[in-house]
């Protein structure tokens, strides 16, 4: 089932997911969730999508590799690099609107799948930007919070911000 996904300045995207039991994610309810969100992130071609954005406040994401879809659950990022890289973000949540964040190049992330089994990996390049600015939505933080240069949808942003 494709969920509707809430966009700036909805005050939802502000807020601070929860963790979820192992008991939980082996619930009917957070599986077909689960399935949702990838196939809403799918048929709305994101690189990713946190089920924040769907107004779900689990810390949930899913991420499009070339190897198919991923979702981390409960994630935790245990270790940044030092060097940094700017690069141009958008969001599903802010329509219109990209920006270049700088973000470190390779971090390590500490997850359950959606099996409830731990997984801990390294991340590089845009796959490490991805699941940054996925991570900051389960914090209820934007990437527009950290824009260095709004690169294009400056008025959407102007106009976002003064509703
Ligand atoms: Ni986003």
């Amino acid at each position: 089932m494709i969920l509707p996904v809430i966009t700036y300045p909805n005050k939802n995207l502000r807020k601070k997911s929860e963790e979820l039991s192992v008991e939980k994610i082996a619930s009917p309810e957070v599986q077909s969730f689960i399935t949702d969100l990838i196939e809403t992130m799918l048929k709305e071609d994101g690189l990713g999508l946190a089920a924040v954005q769907v107004d779900k406040h689990w810390r949930i994401f899913a991420v499009a590799t070339e190897d198919g879809p991923m979702v981390f659950i409960n994630p935790k990022i245990s270790f940044k690099s030092w060097f940094k890289e700017m690069d141009e973000e958008g969001c599903l949540s802010i329509p219109g609107v990209f920006g270049t964040v700088k973000r470190p190049k390779a971090v390590i992330i500490k997850s359950l799948d959606r099996n409830g089994e731990k997984v801990s990996m390294k991340a590089t390049g845009l796959f490490a930007r991805v699941i940054q600015h996925e991570f900051d939505h389960v914090n209820g933080d934007l990437f527009i919070d950290k824009i260095q240069t709004v690169t294009r949808g400056q008025e959407i942003l102007d106009e976002m911000k003064a509703k």
